[in-house]
């Protein structure tokens, strides 16, 4: 079907929620992607952040075949299966978790976390203690609980009200976070570094000071890990990057999503033993949350990319990849800031017509909010990729 068919059947029959370039995608390989009339453009959006492993992946095709070999594609949370066991214990044994469940994306894994810390925080008798604590500049989602913690008004004002009992403090800030917290907060969530909300990177001070007042206040610490986690910083686990005073700084619940199963929807709840202590049977439950395909391909992303040469190079191409934004010559940029192959470029101007030149030239950008460019590729994209990716944008630059 030829590109204006598609763009005109949209047109016609699709909510009009997202605004879209005039071309239609139709296959990959690798970091790039071919439209209908077969341009190229090499991809640093992958998918905002889920593509990892980029396009045609064999070992991705290889677990699909597996997993529809056996004819069955879905059987109930009713029933066991063994890749949704398999996937739960190779989460545990890769991070702080005890156990995990299951959800079907980003927004329904933050969703479980509120439930599951809430529960948590009534099984101790505690009926006022229900409040959320969450941050400026925060994502972590489009559904009533996720986005009452995500702080902009244009995604939550159509939408009131919202679940009430978030409070917010501001990212980077443990004074602003001391400030909001009272025996009434269950829980304290925060991205360690922030995607949507502008590239902003935790301190390891903060994490750990956060990790402090929820002790202090018996609040559980939830990591969004569903941007910047399975290896996009450079570790398997963003958290896994950070340590204060020669101490990890681990959560007691995190949540993983975009990546894990190399482009099949999926989200996954991680948490300590002490909170799957609080949940009883019937509390919780999703039709599709960790199928059999789904729970399949994951094995395989996650034993990729937990290898310890995949992640090193993560952290060589991120550095690679921030060292050439900062060479930049372009009165425009404000600051560079991100973690491993997880980068953004601020600038003091909108930014959608450096997206829009990028189309023409073949290259796929995507911003964060309207002054910052976001760098998430695919965690498999080469030094080559990435220095002629900078030069295209270089070129760019001299045109705004
Ligand atoms: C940090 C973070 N949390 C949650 C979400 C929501 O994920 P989903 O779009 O799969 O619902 C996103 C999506 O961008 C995200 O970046």
């Amino acid at each position: 079907m030829d590109a204006q068919t598609v763009i005109d059947m949209e047109q016609e029959y699709v909510l009009g929620v997202y605004g879209r370039p005039p071309f239609v995608l139709e296959r990959g390989q690798n970091c790039t992607l071919y439209d209908t009339e077969g341009k190229a453009y090499l991809d640093l959006v992958a998918g905002i952040a889920v593509n990892a492993l980029g396009y045609d992946d064999a070992g991705i095709k290889q677990a699909i075949t597996e997993a529809t070999t056996s004819g069955v594609l879905h059987v109930s949370n009713l029933y066991h299966s063994a890749p949704h066991a398999q996937l739960a214990k190779q989460l545990c044994e890769t991070s702080f978790a005890d156990k995990v469940h299951f959800a079907n994306s980003g927004a329904e894994a933050t969703e479980g976390a509120f439930k599951f810390a809430r529960r948590y925080a009534r099984e101790k008798g505690k009926e006022d203690k229900y409040h959320i604590l969450a941050f400026t500049n925060a994502f972590h989602g489009r559904l009533y609980g996720a986005l009452a913690a995500t702080p902009r008004p244009k995604y939550q004002d159509p939408f009131k009200p919202l679940m009430p009992g978030v409070r917010f403090a501001e990212f980077n800030n443990l004074e602003s976070a001391r400030a909001q917290m009272d025996e009434n907060v269950c829980a304290i969530i925060v991205e360690p570094v922030q995607g949507e909300g502008g590239l902003y990177v935790a301190t390891n001070e903060f994490l750990s000071g956060l990790r402090s007042l929820a002790d202090e206040f018996d609040a559980v610490l939830i990591f969004d890990e569903v941007q910047c986690g399975v290896g996009r910083t450079g570790t398997l686990w963003a958290y896994q990057g950070y340590q204060h005073d020669g101490k990890p700084i681990e959560p007691d619940i995190m949540t993983a999503a975009k990546p894990l199963a190399g482009g099949l929807p999926i989200g996954a709840i991680m948490i300590r033993q002490k909170i799957a202590d609080a949940m009883h049977k019937g509390d919780h439950g999703s039709t599709f949350a960790g199928g059999l395909l789904v729970t399949h391909v994951a094995q395989h992303v996650i034993g990729r990319i937990s290898e310890p040469a995949f992640l090193a190079e993560v952290q060589a191409k991120g550095k690679l990849l921030k060292e050439l934004l900062e060479e930049l010559n372009s009165p425009h940029i404000k600051e560079v800031r991100g973690r491993g192959l997880m980068v953004g470029v601020e600038m003091d101007i909108d930014v959608t017509p450096i997206v829009n030149k990028g189309y023409e030239r073949g290259l796929l950008l995507v911003s964060a909010g309207a002054n910052v460019l976001r760098f998430v590729p695919p965690l498999i994209i080469s030094a080559e990729e990435i220095k002629h990716a900078v030069t295209q944008l270089d070129e760019i630059l001299q045109e705004v």
